[in-house]
Formats: C-alpha cells, sequence, structure tokens
C-alpha cells in the first residue's frame, strides 16, 4: 500500500505479540507500549532534515551534524495517544506538544471532539500524530485535518496497528501524510474493531472499561 511503512523490527514484533494477548495487565499494557514507542521512533525520525555545524571536540574544530529547523511537534489523539507519546518524549524531549481529544461516537464511529491544544508554527515543523490504533481512519483524518487547518505541512503519522480500511482513508484524505505502523491487521469488524487487534488501546492503557 502507497505512503504505509510497517516497521516489522523482531522487538517490536515481539513485543507487540505480549500486547495482543487478552491476560496481560494494564500495567504490563503500558510498559511494552512506551519500550515499543521508543523503537517506532527511531524509525519515524530516521529523515528527519539535519545541517553540520562547526564544533570543537578536545582534539580539533570540525562541523558535526546536528537536527535542523523548528523543534518538532508531537501532537496526540487523547486518549490512548498518550501511551505512545511518552515514550517518544523521552527520545526527544525537546519537542512541542500539542493535543487533539477525540472519541468515537459507538454508534456512527464518527470522531466527536472535545479538546484541542497545539503547537504555534506548525508550518515550519514536521509534525508527528501519534496514536496507537488506525481502525476505521476517521480520527486519524480529522486530527491531521485539524493541524492542516492551523498550518502544518509536513505531517507523519504513527500507529501500533492500522486497518487496510484506515489506511485507505488516510490514502484519499491525506495522500502526502506516511503512515507508520507495527502491523497491519485483517480488516474490521462489524463495531469497527481491528482483528486481530488488540481490543480497545483506551481501556487497556488505563484499565477501564
Ligand atoms: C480509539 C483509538 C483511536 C480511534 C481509532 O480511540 O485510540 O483514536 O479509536 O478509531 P478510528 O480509526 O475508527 O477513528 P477511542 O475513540 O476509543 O478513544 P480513547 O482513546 O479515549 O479510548
Ligand atoms: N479503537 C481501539 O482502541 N481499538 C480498535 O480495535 C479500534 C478502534
Amino acid at each position: 500500500m502507497e505512503n504505509l511503512t510497517i516497521i516489522d523490527h523482531p522487538l517490536i514484533q515481539h513485543k507487540l505479540t505480549e500486547m495482543r494477548k487478552k491476560s496481560t495487565s494494564s500495567n504490563h499494557f503500558r510498559t511494552l507500549l512506551k519500550e515499543i514507542s521508543l523503537l517506532l521512533a527511531y524509525e519515524i525520525t530516521r529523515n528527519l532534515p539535519m545541517s553540520e555545524i562547526s564544533i570543537e571536540t578536545p582534539m580539533e574544530q570540525v562541523n558535526s551534524l546536528t537536527l535542523d529547523g523548528k523543534k518538532l511537534a508531537l501532537i496526540s489523539i487523547l486518549r490512548a495517544g498518550n501511551g505512545l507519546l511518552d515514550g517518544i518524549l523521552d527520545l526527544i524531549p525537546s519537542a512541542r506538544v500539542g493535543f487533539v481529544g477525540l472519541y468515537r461516537n459507538e454508534e456512527t464511529l464518527e470522531p466527536v471532539e472535545y479538546y484541542s491544544k497545539v503547537p504555534n508554527e506548525l508550518g515550519s515543523r514536521v509534525s508527528i500524530v501519534v496514536d496507537p490504533m488506525l481502525a476505521t481512519g476517521g480520527s486519524a483524518s480529522f486530527a491531521i485535518k485539524c493541524l492542516k487547518d492551523r498550518g502544518a505541512k509536513d505531517i507523519r503519522f504513527l500507529c501500533l496497528l492500522a486497518a487496510p480500511e484506515g489506511v485507505r482513508v488516510m490514502q484519499k484524505d491525506h495522500p502526502d501524510v506516511t503512515v507508520f505502523t507495527a502491523s497491519l491487521d485483517r480488516e474490521l469488524n462489524e463495531k469497527g474493531y481491528i482483528l486481530p487487534g488488540l481490543g480497545d488501546a483506551g481501556d487497556r492503557i488505563y484499565g477501564t472499561k
């Protein structure tokens, strides 16, 4: 599929298998998600713009690489996005952080917005939108439209599991946005849940139901 990168590192796949098990506790689920988010962040930031600066080592003057441009914007789709956000923020502590609060209407599966706060100057930052689940694609597509309305141009979307239906919606609504995922699962069920999936990500992270 176009604009889709599947990050199939063995460590990620092993941890993902543990997360899928229904016997995995919320505590362990959160720990695994944080560990995976570090590995995913490594991959999604692979081609960030860089420039050379002149520095002095204890030995000599040298031109050395540094991240270029304004600080990254990490945008978490509440609430499950925060499970991915924490690990990435450990790796990129200087990133600016935004939130788009959405929940899916259980009948229509359409996203309902309840909160939004994003960094300024999105037009000159790389934005990484995070949410563990890309199911129908409604939430991701809505959040990305919000960012574009506020000027964002260079946007990447990071999830743990994607359904083919959600990837297709992203390709149609946001063909300029690459989706990074640890797994492209089989399909959605009649209630919009990913199969084989891992259940409701927010409930599993926070122990709610
Ligand atoms: C989940 C998930 C995504 C959304 C994906 O959130 O974290 O945001 O569903 O589904 P979609 O691709 O069909 O839009 P949910 O609405 O359950 O809210 P929560 O994070 O507060 O649990
Ligand atoms: N949201 C979830 O948390 N899980 C799914 O399988 C689909 C949407």
